[in-house]
């Protein structure tokens, strides 16, 4: 048996990054302005009088601000005319000013609470700005920030102490006495240690209607759980002195044993099939490898409801992605009929959107984040030819929860047929309401690609991507990008309006994160530059008569009132609350900017959030050993950028600003409180041993996003 069918290893993602979900909304069901109005949020609106009420209560709210975010303000009155001013000037401007957060004096402590953990030097978070700020201020040596390439990883499981899958759903194994699994249930039952007892359980209903706590999340959602005595939390679905795993009554199995229920429920999983053709390079693409001279397809001053779609001349020796030599066989497995003629819109306008975030914007985070309001939400980055290789962990970046009713995969690549040749398999076999390209990545194994920030230099290629994949997807294609590469000579300005010039229909919106690449996440976001950007956008697209490609600006969002003052303050910039960070340390973030108000969110509340992403991570990772350690892995991820909130009720000065930090020592309003705040690796080890129980003695984790790189 492949490994592929164990449930264990079916969802073979950690090594990459995250995972995604899929949503209710069917392909072709739903018109746009259904679309329009089922997403339209409570957000403010893009009225004048609204923003100058937003922003005399903002400032009478707060008359100390100006103590801690002079930058803010300060970006706010920049003079016009930033895109033609010396960059010298731009540079000289300090946009790196850290301040530390003004907190009520009881909570300031002389040293470490006791209650934390000892400090080791392997559990020490490795925070760059902590070491900065013990040392006075003074940053002796800078570390690099990025990715952090040697993180410990768990030990793998031996598939011979894994039951094996046929066994489990009661059906002969073909691999017989060959299988790599075990198919002894009784020496699985007799080393199997007991169920975790600190994972949270939820409430089932019986088929008899009476409820009953139950901490395993597959027997609750499907009754029927395939990790079987290799669930850690199985008891509920276990007779003990048998290893039999129990289906309830009222599970409906299909011709596999499987819970119908189950099936397609999350989407965008990759077919089997699928998944061959391109492992065999037999999927039958359109686009040819290498093939980069196109005929551009562009529409200007027509609305995009009117556009046809140019899928009806497939056949057509005018289209650049006709095949070159046969015509591919048809593959009964793969759908090639015509595509839609309509594209469906997407509005950005009113709306909170999680942007893409490598490892921390997993399927079960989008599911808390959708919970506290999210509109949109989009799949981590996905490398273009990974996926056209099939590989299983890059295709777990897709997948796309229920929930997720406005849901969008972002993609880099650094050639036209490798977007182009994605788009085809994206727009056959998943359920997307857009598609991102990735022009921002930093990374260097990107950008040495000609992808991510590098493809904003390689603007004759990025025509090309776009023509390849206006052709061949139904849904829009967003472009999210940096300033540019060098802080010192910003490019998106030039970019921007090109690229609106260029009239693709099919390009919905661009979204422009106001750093450069180098810069990574040192300094401010350049609001002024983003709000310059979205002038000249505008105005050109009114003096030469071509449609608006709507702008959203990306960039230290971190409370409503960030969003009212940099976003609201023009009606030039989308009105759209697009979070990265602010996301991933306050959550509920979409709560507070939707109802305009700081939310002083207790130590209990964020512990049930947690207990949220547990229920969650099981259900996607699995409840086995591996689904328990991945869900650990990914949370303990997510608390390396949680415990940077300081709670509302602790400031002297409201709001916290992204850039700002806590002093030094602090302690909470309660233990769980002060728990939360720690920086160290050792106390999140103990928050998620809350939750998921004791690690191994030989524990380590180190956070993949080094604290340096996205500050
Ligand atoms: C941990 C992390 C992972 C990220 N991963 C991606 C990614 O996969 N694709 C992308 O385009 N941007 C990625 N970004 C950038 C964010 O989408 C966003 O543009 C950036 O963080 C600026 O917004 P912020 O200041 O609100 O965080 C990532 C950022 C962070 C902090
Ligand atoms: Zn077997
Ligand atoms: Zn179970």
């Amino acid at each position: 048996m492949g490994t592929d069918t164990n449930p264990s290893n079916s969802d073979d993602q950690m090594e990459n990054n995250v995972d995604i979900d899929k949503n209710l909304t069917k392909k072709g069901t739903k018109t746009d302005t259904e679309i329009a109005q089922e997403t339209s949020s409570s957000l403010p609106s893009n009225k004048n009088e609204n923003i100058k009420e937003i922003k005399a209560n903002y400032i009478s709210s707060n008359s100390n601000k100006q103590k801690i975010s002079v930058n803010s303000d300060d970006q706010q009155t920049k003079p016009k005319g930033l895109l033609n001013q010396d960059t010298k000037e731009m540079k000289k401007k300090d946009h790196n000013a850290e301040f530390i957060i003004q907190v009520k004096p009881e909570y300031i402590l002389k040293e470490r609470s006791t209650l934390l953990t000892p400090l080791t030097a392997t559990q020490d978070g490795g925070d760059i700005r902590d070491k900065k700020m013990e040392n006075n201020g003074k940053s002796k040596k800078r570390k690099k920030g990025g990715m952090n390439k040697k993180r410990p990883r768990d030990q793998k499981i031996c598939d011979a102490n894994k039951l094996c899958l046929s066994v489990v759903r009661g059906l002969p194994c073909s691999y017989g006495d060959s299988c790599k699994f075990s198919h002894d249930i009784k020496a699985i039952l007799a080393d199997r240690p007991p169920d975790i007892k600190e994972i949270p359980s939820s409430q089932m209903t019986l088929p008899n209607g009476a409820t009953i706590e139950c901490p395993c999340p597959n027997y609750r959602l499907w009754g029927r759980c395939d990790y079987a005595i290799m669930c850690r939390v199985g008891q509920c679905h276990l007779n003990m002195s048998t290893g039999e795993n129990l289906t309830r009554s009222d599970c409906e199995l299909d011709e596999k044993n499987q819970p119908l229920a189950k099936s397609g429920f999350v989407k965008n999983v990759l077919r089997k099939e699928v998944q061959q053709l391109l492992r065999k390079k037999k999927f039958p693409f359109v686009c040819k490898r290498g093939n980069v001279r196109h005929k551009q397809n562009t529409k200007n001053n027509v609305k995009n409801e009117e556009i046809e779609k140019p899928h009806n001349t497939l056949n057509s020796s005018t289209n650049p992605f006709m095949p070159q030599a046969a015509e591919p066989k048809h593959t009964p497995d793969v759908d090639l009929t015509p595509l839609p003629t309509k594209r469906k819109l997407i509005d950005f306008r009113n709306k909170v959107y999680i942007a893409p975030l490598t490892t921390v914007g997993n399927l079960p985070f989008r599911r808390i984040m959708k919970h506290y309001g999210a509109d949109i939400t989009c799949g981590e980055m996905a490398v273009a030819s990974n996926l056209l290789e099939g590989k299983p962990s890059e295709w777990a970046l897709l997948k796309r929860h229920p929930s997720e009713d406005v849901f969008g995969v972002q993609i880099a690549a650094g050639f036209p047929d490798q977007f182009t040749r994605i788009s085809e398999v994206l727009e056959k076999e998943v359920e997307i309401d857009f598609l991102d390209m990735n022009l921002g990545c930093p990374i260097d194994v990107i950008c040495g690609k000609g992808a991510g920030s590098a493809l904003m230099l390689r603007e004759k290629k990025l025509k090309e991507c776009l023509v390849g994949m206006t052709n061949v997807l139904s849904c829009p294609i967003t472009i999210k990008m940096r300033t540019g590469w060098d802080e010192s000579k910003p490019l998106a300005h030039t970019l921007i309006p090109k690229i609106q010039s260029w009239g693709f229909d099919g390009v919905g919106a661009m979204m422009l994160h106001g750093r450069s690449r180098l810069q990574r996440y040192t300094k401010l976001a350049r609001w002024d530059y983003i709000s310059e950007v979205c002038n000249d956008l505008k105005l050109k697209a009114d003096n030469d008569s071509i449609r608006h490609i709507p702008l959203i600006g990306n960039g230290d969002i971190f409370s409503h009132t960030d969003y009212e003052e940099r976003i609201l303050s023009n009606p030039n910039i989308s009105p759209t609350a697009m979070l990265g960070r602010g996301a991933l340390i306050k959550p509920w973030l979409p709560t507070e900017i939707k109802e305009r108000r700081h939310w002083d969110i207790s130590a209990s509340e964020r512990l049930d959030m947690l207990k949220d992403f547990v229920r969650f991570g099981l259900e996607h990772w699995g409840s086995d050993d591996q689904g328990v350690n991945r869900t650990r892995r990914f949370m303990l991820e997510w608390l390396s950028f949680l415990y940077r909130y300081v709670p509302i009720g602790l400031l002297e000065v409201l709001p916290q600003q992204m850039n700002h930090r806590p002093p030094q020592h602090m302690c909470g309003r309660n233990d769980l409180e002060t728990l939360m705040m720690s920086k160290h690796c050792g106390d999140w080890i103990k928050i998620s041993e809350l939750l998921l129980g004791k690690v191994p003695g030989d524990f380590d984790f180190q956070p993949k996003h080094k604290a340096s790189g996205y500050k």
